[in-house]
């Protein structure tokens, strides 16, 4: 087959000068990026600045020099907010801020690229991204903890069944099994907030592996930027995404609990459990079935949580066996990260919104609760009665047995029958109390009682509002 004809250089390519020709349309087509890193520009002009400015100080840059090439960077700024990214033909995000560079200023914007790389660029662009990120993720976090939690102090006298393995258990507050969804939360900002510390290191300075050929003042590109730290070492800081993976894997597991929280609201809106209604806004209808109220938002929740998945197994098999420092395979890695932001920035709100407008059916929710959902009191009551607890849970077991031959309920089983499984059952039957009394008995810190479950919504009320972040 014979060789693909020469085609001439672009004039802005950045690396141009060792090839005869440029690059065949078909590895033009594989390797550029423009059109997933194009939002990276704004920090791609922020770190520039910063750049151009510690080249200066380092006597790189002469003071008028550096001045015109910040004055060209907000010229570039401005085209760029403009739309100056659309259709462009640059291969990546920093070739297209470096070609309208030229644009504006001319031959001097060949002076910012020196001493830094295309792999320390993008890592700190990706980096002043993703903290952008995290900290509008996590607002919109404390959001959806916020909004659960005052739907959880409405329905803090509201009792329903508890369910483990799908299957009633034992009652509960409606407050208490809505902020069990609340507390994951609360963990998922403690990790955005412990990843963040992370991805705020500087890797600007490094170079393409061996640090800078000039003596920039790295520090003072770290307190420019907003960053917390310096990388310590080059080679790793340009070959280093696993800032990504982190993030990826919080935000993945966030995914997971929304989806956990998605299931069961799609369960509770069913007919037949009928607990929950969501509003007309947060319902969509059926092509074919007029009568359809269907939870698409909790739904989808549910699913994307697997696409989140997906975009942490493809970076971590991106990553896995690429040798230290930068190599091409990590470009692949912002359409990941991008993907799991945007779809979180979609699923937090309308999750959030569902959950403040859904109307709760508290007469449904009682009407639940079983009479065999006290098994547990009476053979905690037989305990306080003097009988072992494994003891106890077998003559409960018994009078359960009892009460599905009869066809009765477990409290209506006949007190003769009762007193011959065991003599103490038929005063723990009329100790029982009511459903009230049921829940008030699990009164230890983190349990269903009325105190216990205040204590807990004074708490998340507390983590919500509060700023979780420790930078
Ligand atoms: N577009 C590239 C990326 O996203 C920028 C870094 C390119 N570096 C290089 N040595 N070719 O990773």
């Amino acid at each position: 087959m014979a060789a693909d004809p020469p085609t001439p250089a672009p004039p802005h390519l950045m690396w141009g000068g060792r090839f005869a020709g440029g690059p065949s349309e078909a590895l033009d087509a594989l390797n550029r990026s423009l059109g997933v890193d194009h939002r990276l520009w704004p920090q791609d002009v922020a770190a520039s600045r910063a750049w151009a400015h510690a080249l200066g100080r380092a006597g790189v840059l002469a003071a008028d020099e550096e001045g015109l090439i910040l004055i060209g960077l907000d010229r570039v700024a401005e085209r760029l907010a403009d739309g100056a990214a659309l259709g462009a033909p640059d291969e990546d995000v920093h070739t297209l801020v470096e070609r309208l560079l030229f644009e504006e200023i001319g031959d001097l914007a060949g002076k910012l690229h020196t001493g830094r790389s295309r792999n320390d660029q993008v890592a700190t662009d990706l980096r002043l991204w993703t903290l952008e990120a995290l900290d509008q993720l996590d607002a919109d976090l404390a959001v959806l903890g916020a909004t659960l939690v005052g739907r959880a102090r409405e329905g803090i006298d509201i009792l329903l069944p508890g369910y483990t393995h799908s299957q009633r258990a034992q009652p509960v507050r409606w407050a208490y099994a809505l902020i069990a969804h609340a507390w994951p939360l609360v963990r998922d900002r403690q990790r955005l907030a412990d990843a963040r510390r992370r991805v705020a290191e500087l890797p600007l300075g490094s170079g393409a592996l061996a640090g800078s050929g000039f003596a920039v003042d790295r520090v003072l590109l770290k307190e420019a930027l907003g960053f917390r730290a310096i990388s310590p070492h080059a080679l790793d800081a340009t070959g280093d995404r696993d800032f990504v993976a982190e993030v990826l894997f919080v935000l993945a597991l966030l995914a997971t609990h929304l989806s956990r929280l998605g299931a069961e609201i799609v369960l509770y809106s069913t007919a037949e459990f009928g607990f929950v209604r969501l509003a007309d806004a947060y319902s969509t209808g059926s092509s074919l079935l007029p009568q359809k109220r269907n939870p698409d938002v909790f739904e989808l929740a549910r699913a994307k949580a697997a696409r989140l998945t997906g975009d942490l197994v493809a970076l971590l098999g991106t990553l896995k066996g690429v040798q230290a420092g930068y190599s091409k395979d990590f470009q692949e890695d912002k359409a990941l990260l991008f993907d799991a932001v945007d779809t979180l920035g979609l699923v937090l709100p309308a999750v959030t919104g569902a959950i403040a407008t859904m109307t709760v059916d508290a007469t449904k929710m009682q009407a639940a609760l079983d009479p065999s959902l006290r098994a547990t009191d009476l053979a905690d009551l037989l305990v306080d009665a003097g009988v072992p607890f494994r003891a106890s849970h077998g003559i409960v077991g018994r009078l359960v047995r009892e009460a599905e031959r009869l066809g009765v309920p477990l409290d209506a089983v006949p007190e003769g029958a009762a007193a011959a499984i065991h003599p103490d059952l038929p005063d723990a039957l009329r100790a029982l109390g009511d459903w009230n009394d049921s829940v008030e008995r699990r009164a230890t810190p983190g349990g269903s009682a009325r105190a216990s479950v205040q204590a807990q919504l004074l708490e998340l009320q507390h983590l919500f509002v509060d700023s979780l972040r420790v930078d």
